[in-house]
C-alpha cells in the first residue's frame, strides 16, 4: 500500500492522515487512485491548505461521504497555521475531521505513540481472541477496551504503527468476517473464540433496522451548446458542498420525463426522477461544462448520463 512506510521507519504523517481518512468507510482498491491523484495535485498538506475547497471537492468526488472532503480541507488549513500536525493524540483530536480512531493510527503509525487504532478488522480479531459475545454496536466499547490488552505485547510496544498494521492485515486476510481461515491464524493458540468454535459468529452483531428508500427529482437543463446547468449544494447535509443537478425547477420550461436512476446511500436507497428540458441559454453564473461534470458526485453522474441519454433521443 502506497502509504505505507518500510518496516522500522515512519511516515509522513500527511500521507498517514490522507489515507485514513479515505479509508474511513471505503475499501483499499476504491482509495488507491485517489490517494494518488491527490498526492499528485497536493504532494505536501501547505498545497492542499492553499487549494479552494470547491477543488478539494472535485477531486474526492465519486469517494463518497462528502463531509471527509471539507474536513480534509478545514485540517489542512488548520496544520498549515499550526506549522505541522501536532504530535501527541490530544493535540491531534483536537483537529477537524480527526476522531479518536484517526488520531490513534496518525499517532501510532507516524509518530510510534503506543495506542490502538481500532477500526473494524481489530475489532472483529480483538470480539474472537476475547470471545467477547456481546452484539456491536452496544459491545463496541467493551470489545474496545479489551482490545487494549493487545499493546501490552512487546512487539506492540516496539512497533506500535508496524503492529496496528499487522493487525488490520490479519483482520482483512485471515481473521475475516465470514469463514476466518483459523487453521493458520498465527494466533489461533490465543484464541478463546477458536478454541470454542464460535470465531465465525463473532463479533456478533444486533440486526440492523433495514435502510429506508426515499424518492426525489433532478432537472437538467441543456442550452444550445449541450452545457447543463449544476449547481453547489450548501455546505451541510448530503452531498453538502457537491456540484450537483438541481432538485428544484431552475425556469420554467417544458420538463419531460427522462427515467429514474437507483443509488444506495449509507443510510438510505434513492430513486432519483430525471427530468430534462432544453433552454437557449443557461441563467448567468451557471456551473456547466466538462471540467464541472468530472466533479460530480456519481449519483449526480448517473442522473445526468439518464439526462443526455434522453435529450439525444429527443432531439
Ligand atoms: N485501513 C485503515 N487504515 C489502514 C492501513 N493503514 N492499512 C490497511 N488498511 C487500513
Amino acid at each position: 500500500m502506497p502509504w505505507r512506510a518500510a518496516p522500522g521507519s515512519f511516515s509522513d504523517p500527511y500521507h498517514v492522515w490522507l489515507s485514513e481518512i479515505m479509508l474511513q468507510q471505503t475499501v483499499v482498491a476504491t482509495v488507491r487512485p485517489y490517494y494518488a491523484k491527490f498526492l499528485a495535485a497536493y504532494p505536501a498538506i501547505a498545497n492542499l491548505a492553499a487549494a479552494s475547497v470547491e477543488e478539494v471537492c472535485g477531486h474526492w468526488a465519486g469517494l463518497g461521504y462528502y463531509a471527509r472532503a471539507r474536513n480534509l480541507h478545514k485540517c489542512a488549513r488548520a496544520v498549515a497555521i499550526l506549522g505541522d500536525f501536532p504530535r501527541d493524540i490530544a493535540g491531534l483530536r483536537e483537529l477537524p475531521g480527526i476522531g479518536p480512531y484517526t488520531a490513534n493510527a496518525i499517532g501510532a503509525i507516524a509518530f510510534g505513540l503506543p495506542v490502538l487504532p481500532v477500526d473494524g478488522n481489530i475489532e472483529r480479531v480483538a470480539a474472537r481472541i476475547f470471545a467477547i459475545t456481546t452484539p456491536i454496536p452496544a459491545g463496541k466499547p467493551a470489545i474496545a477496551a479489551a482490545a487494549q490488552a493487545f499493546m501490552a505485547d512487546k512487539a506492540a510496544q516496539a512497533a506500535p504503527g508496524d503492529f496496528a498494521q499487522a493487525l488490520f492485515d490479519l483482520g482483512a486476510t485471515i481473521c475475516t468476517p465470514k469463514s476466518p481461515n483459523c487453521l493458520i491464524c498465527p494466533w489461533n493458540k490465543h484464541c478463546l473464540a477458536f478454541a470454542q468454535g464460535i470465531a465465525a459468529s463473532l463479533p456478533a452483531r444486533t440486526k440492523k433496522a433495514e435502510r429506508p428508500h426515499r424518492i426525489g427529482t433532478a432537472y437538467a437543463l441543456m442550452d444550445a451548446d449541450e452545457n447543463i446547468l449544476l449547481i453547489r449544494r450548501p455546505p451541510r447535509g448530503l452531498l453538502g458542498g457537491m456540484l450537483a443537478l438541481p432538485d428544484t425547477p431552475p425556469v420554467a420550461a417544458k420538463w419531460q420525463d427522462a427515467g429514474s436512476i437507483e443509488h444506495v446511500f449509507t443510510h438510505f436507497s434513492l430513486t432519483l426522477n430525471v427530468l430534462v428540458a432544453r433552454h437557449k441559454t443557461l441563467p448567468p453564473g451557471a456551473l456547466s461544462g466538462p471540467a464541472a461534470t468530472a466533479s460530480l458526485p456519481s449519483v449526480m453522474r448517473k442522473a445526468l448520463d439518464a439526462a443526455r441519454r434522453a435529450l439525444n433521443h429527443g432531439s
